[in-house]
Formats: C-alpha cells, sequence, structure tokens
C-alpha cells in the first residue's frame, strides 16, 4: 500500500519520551530546529519538562513545542494520555529508560527496567498505532543500544536470577531491538517504519547507574536517532539497527520465533487488542 504524500501545509508531529534526560533532550531539541515540526516531550517529572520546553523554544525558536505528563512505565497512564490525543503523529521516538542499581517494581508490580524499558516502548508503539497508520507515511525510532543481550524468556523480570542492573539493561536493549523487528513486519503494510539505534555514549544518570562515563556530547549521541526521525532513509528502511548513521547486522531479530516469543510475553502484560497484524480498521491509508 502507498502512503499519501504528506500535506506540506500542516506541522508534522514527533513525540519524544524521557526529554528531560541526556539524549532524548538533545534529540527533541534536534527535531525542533525544524521549524515545520511540533514537538510533544514525554515526561514524567513536569517541572523538569516545562524547563526542557523553555530550553528548546528558546534556542530553536520554535513555539510549537510542549510536553505531556506521562509515565511509560505504567500502562494505563500512557492509555488515559493517548485516549485524548487527536490529530496526527509522523514520528514516535522511544527513548525513556533507566537502569536502577537494586531491583525495584512499579505501583503495578513489574519489575522497573522492564517496564519503562521494554513494555514503555512497546504500549507507545501499541497506544499510537492507529495514529501513525492514519499519519503515514510514519516512523518509529527505538533508541536502543549495542550493549545488549542475555535475554532470558524464561525470567523477563528477574525474579528467578539475582538482580544485577547491567544484565537487566542488556537485556531491555535486546528486547528493543527484537521488538523492533516484530512491529516493523506489522507496520510495514501501513507505511509506518520501526528502526532501533545506538545512539551514542553520553554521560547521563543512566550511563552513571550502569558505571559508564560516555565520552559524546548529548548532541552527538541524538544524531542517529534524529537521522532516522528525519533523513528519508528511516523512511524507506524498516526493522533494521543503526549504529553511526549505519545498518547493522543485528542476530537478535533473526529468529522469527523468539521475536513473536518476546511479543506475545509482551501482550500478556497489556492484553489490549487490537494487534496491528491483525486489525485492518482505520482504513486509511
Ligand atoms: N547514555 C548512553 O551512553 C547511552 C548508550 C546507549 C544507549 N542509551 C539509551 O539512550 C536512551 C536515553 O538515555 P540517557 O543516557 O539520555 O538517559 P537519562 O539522561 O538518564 O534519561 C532518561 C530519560 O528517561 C526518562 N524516564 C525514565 N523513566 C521514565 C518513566 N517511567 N516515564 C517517563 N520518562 C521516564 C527520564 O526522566 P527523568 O528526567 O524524570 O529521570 C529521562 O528523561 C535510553 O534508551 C538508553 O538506553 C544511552
Amino acid at each position: 500500500m502507498t502512503p499519501e504524500a504528506p500535506d506540506s501545509s500542516q506541522p508534522r508531529v514527533a513525540l519524544v519520551t524521557g526529554a528531560t534526560g541526556a539524549i532524548g533532550k538533545a534529540i527533541a531539541r534536534q527535531i525542533a530546529a525544524h521549524p515545520d515540526f511540533e514537538v510533544v516531550l514525554v515526561c514524567r517529572d513536569e517541572a523538569k519538562a516545562e524547563r526542557a520546553v523553555r530550553e528548546i523554544v528558546a534556542a530553536t525558536g520554535n513555539s510549537k513545542v510542549r510536553y505531556a505528563p506521562v509515565d511509560v512505565s505504567r500502562r494505563s497512564s500512557i492509555e488515559a494520555w493517548a485516549a485524548g490525543w487527536r490529530g496526527p503523529l509522523h514520528v514516535l521516538v522511544n527513548n525513556a529508560a533507566v537502569a536502577p542499581r537494586t531491583r525495584q517494581e512499579t505501583p503495578d508490580g513489574i519489575e522497573r527496567q522492564f517496564a519503562t524499558n521494554v513494555l514503555g516502548y512497546f504500549w507507545m508503539v501499541q497506544a499510537f498505532t492507529e495514529h501513525l497508520r492514519r499519519s503515514a507515511p510514519a516512523r518509529v525510532v527505538n533508541v536502543a543500544s549495542y550493549w545488549a543481550g542475555d535475554l532470558d524468556l524464561g525470567d523477563l523480570e528477574f525474579v528467578r536470577r539475582r538482580y544485577n542492573n547491567n544484565e537487566a539493561y542488556r537485556q531491555s536493549k535486546q528486547a528493543d531491538r527484537i521488538l523492533t523487528v516484530a512491529f516493523a513486519a506489522r507496520l510495514k503494510p501501513f507505511g509506518v517504519t520501526v528502526n532501533a539505534c545506538h545512539p551514542g555514549d553520553v554521560r547521563s544518570a543512566l550511563s552513571g547507574n550502569l558505571g559508564f562515563g560516555g565520552a559524546q556530547t548529548p548532541d552527538e549521541g541524538a544524531q542517529t536517532p534524529v537521522w532516522l526521525a528525519l533523513d528519508s532513509a528511516g523512511g524507506e528502511q524498516t526493522g533494521q539497527y543503526f549504529e553511526h548513521g549505519k545498518a547493522m547486522h543485528c542476530p537478535f531479530g533473526a529468529h522469527r520465533v523468539s521475536v513473536e516469543a518476546l511479543y506475545e510475553a509482551c501482550l500478556r502484560f497489556s492484553p489490549m487488542p487490537p494487534d496491528p497484524a491483525t486489525d485492518r480498521r482505520g482504513g486509511h491509508p
């Protein structure tokens, strides 16, 4: 199905989760530097979000920047906000993540890294699938990492394994890359691309918790996610994993059975039809 060409008289709309953080704020600012974009910062801390909006408006001169208070680790918070969303959505950047040093659970009783770094991405795509489809061509960019591995489908929440924040983080970033493949296949017929990337190595609250420094600036770290969000390459390719603006071989998405097993596992945390693979409502495009 070929999506209709975008209406250039209307602003294009982008959502960026975790836009009060090091890389997320730089992603939001770089997208807002394009005056044809409206950018919504999806953030859990309203005071920080207000400051980030002011900063980005001052830096870019783009007044179409605002925030939405959302806790992406809670499906109810995402859904309550998404239910009131009116209008188009062209770019969704899933970026919010945590790596707490001790095992924590959300108020819904889900291990916090899995809830934020994996289900947060999953629920955002689910909640906005219909808007992305209606706004196609549209894109999802999942900020993942080269630091990924050790996914255990039998112990996604570190109940059986002893919690280690580094291991839980690597698992979550592997899951982001796998889910990218799962959503890409489902959304391709509707003109919505889904890609994952490593951003850069940036000093941040998250990298500090993992014991990493980070030699790049947030603006450098934002380059590949922003390139996927804006460059034509990010609209032409789907289901890929990128580093430094280049598609890399990613072993994680190669096994169809494990891709679907993780997708199904995430659905069990969020028994929310419709699955975009089977749902054909909406009719556009
Ligand atoms: N830094 C690196 O070197 C590096 C390397 C590879 C990949 N990454 C990836 O890059 C992304 C951004 O990381 P970062 O280094 O910029 O981290 P960061 O500075 O710690 O920012 C994380 C952001 O996520 C937000 N967040 C956390 N939990 C949330 C929730 N429940 N609801 C809404 N927002 C929430 C934080 O909000 P608060 O401001 O309220 O805390 C913050 O805005 C992550 O996906 C990470 O895995 C980073």
